[in-house]
């Protein structure tokens, strides 16, 4: 680094009460790892990092605003209208205009697998991994209306390498040249007293800065100009730990090409108020969802007159955008939440430590949150059973064998439209 950005670094480090790091980098020997750590403290936002660290320790009041629910439409219940829809989303589909996004930058830690959560195998006879599973819905539809979908697929800094070399391994599975890949954003975590931690390879340990960097990630690896390269307009946006999810629906994009709104999100009825689920809402007039981890016992077990949870559309991560929408949403910074978490991490004497319970913050943006920049959204309602089976816990709810036996359901007994 030139002397006088070094000394920039240098007064930063010192201002954010970080000069720790600047001892550890001054000891480090080996010329490879030095650049690295270099690169890492010239890039990182230091008032950022103090900012995000103050709000953990003090609680600041969010400002609620004016929530209410929002109108929706089931999917079941369109009558006459869901052919009409479908044709609309159909005729867009074949002209090229749907490209998929699956948010891919998690690791399979909680279901205690070894490696990205795209490559994990829920027990299926066929041995089937998460990403084969959901190229095969893109395969399949694509077939169906005689176009292929292009698939962006966002890895993390942490698990590029392997997903890749797991696509590479698995010959793409036969979608290769519709695949690309982009990687997200990641930010320092900080321990208790906000010090930056170094982690077990040596450098400044940094983790994935949540789902919601997926809009400028997107802008910002230049996936926008490739999409609209190739026509395309729409954009579905998926995590990957649902096997049943429904990256190309032709209603849902006909909803909301006629409706003429810029986004569209998929719910499915909440299973009771403690499903850990965010739930569609509207705040301030403007779509939004509350997430599980944030909304008040009597806002969850509120019910209308009808008995159906007054917040009960779960938002289940199927959202649908245009181009428009995501480089707006991609412009605007978003807030980040915390989170406290187990981290590995190299001590002031050089010491792994290993801890047994949480230490460190993790801070990540959820895509939710820009959702309130889009003027409007339709909700479609539709089946847990054909839509929704997320893989998120090593055993119980959300597990390996919850998604599979919804999943061998699904393929014994319909046929997907
Ligand atoms: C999430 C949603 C919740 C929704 C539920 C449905 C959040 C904060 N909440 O909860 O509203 O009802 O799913 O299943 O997302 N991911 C990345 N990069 C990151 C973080 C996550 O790509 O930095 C991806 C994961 O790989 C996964 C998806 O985002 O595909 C969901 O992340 P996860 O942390 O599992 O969210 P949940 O807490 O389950």
């Amino acid at each position: 680094m030139e002397t006088e950005n070094f000394e920039e670094v240098e007064r930063k480090l010192k201002r954010y009460n970080q000069e720790h790091l600047l001892d550890y980098y001054n000891n480090i020997q080996d010329e490879n790892l030095k650049n690295k750590f270099e690169k890492q403290l010239e890039n990182i936002d230091y008032e950022l990092i103090d900012s995000l660290y103050k709000k953990t320790t003090i609680p600041i009041k969010e400002e609620v605003g004016n929530v209410e629910p929002i109108d929706y439409w089931d999917k079941e219940r369109l009558g006459g209208k869901y052919d009409f829809y479908e044709n609309i989303g159909i005729e867009a589909i074949k002209a090229g205009k749907l490209a998929a996004v699956t948010m891919a930058g998690g690791q399979g830690t909680r279901l205690g697998h070894n490696g990205p959560k795209g490559s994990f195998d829920i027990g299926l006879d066929s041995h089937k991994s998460l990403f084969e599973l959901l190229c095969d819905g893109l395969k399949e539809m694509g077939k169906k209306y005689g176009v292929e979908i292009p698939w962006f697929i966002m890895t993390s800094e942490e698990n590029n390498e392997e997903t890749t070399e797991f696509f590479k391994k698995n010959k793409y599975f036969g979608y290769e040249k519709n695949v690309h890949f982009f990687v997200q954003g990641q930010l320092p975590m900080v321990d208790t007293e906000g010090k930056i931690l170094i982690g077990e390879n040596g450098l400044i340990k940094e983790a994935a800065d949540g789902h919601g960097g997926v809009y400028e990630s997107l802008v910002k690896s230049k996936m926008i100009d490739k999409m609209k390269e190739l026509g395309v307009e729409w954009v579905f946006i998926g995590g990957v730990d649902n096997c049943l999810v429904r990256m190309v629906d032709p209603v849902l994009m006909g909803l909301a090409i006629y409706k003429n709104v810029t986004g569209a999100g998929k719910s499915v009825v909440k299973a009771n108020p403690k499903e850990k689920v965010g739930v569609f809402c509207r705040k301030n007039g403007r779509p939004n969802v509350i997430e599980y981890s944030e909304i008040t016992d009597e806002m969850a077990e509120a019910t209308d007159a009808a008995g159906e949870l007054l917040y009960g559309e779960s938002h289940i991560l199927c959202n649908l955008f245009n181009l428009e929408a995501i480089e707006r949403m991609g412009s605007n910074p978003l807030p980040y939440h915390s989170a406290f978490k187990k981290a590995t991490y190299i001590d002031k004497d050089g010491n792994k430590v290993v801890p047994d319970s949480p230490n460190a913050y993790k801070f990540e943006a959820f895509l939710f949150d820009a959702f309130g920049e889009l003027d409007d959204m339709v909700i479609l309602r539709v089946k847990r059973e054909e839509e929704f089976a997320p893989v998120k816990n090593a055993t119980g709810v959300d597990s390996p064998e919850t998604a599979r036996n919804l999943y061998n359901n699904l393929h014994k007994h319909i046929e997907i439209k």
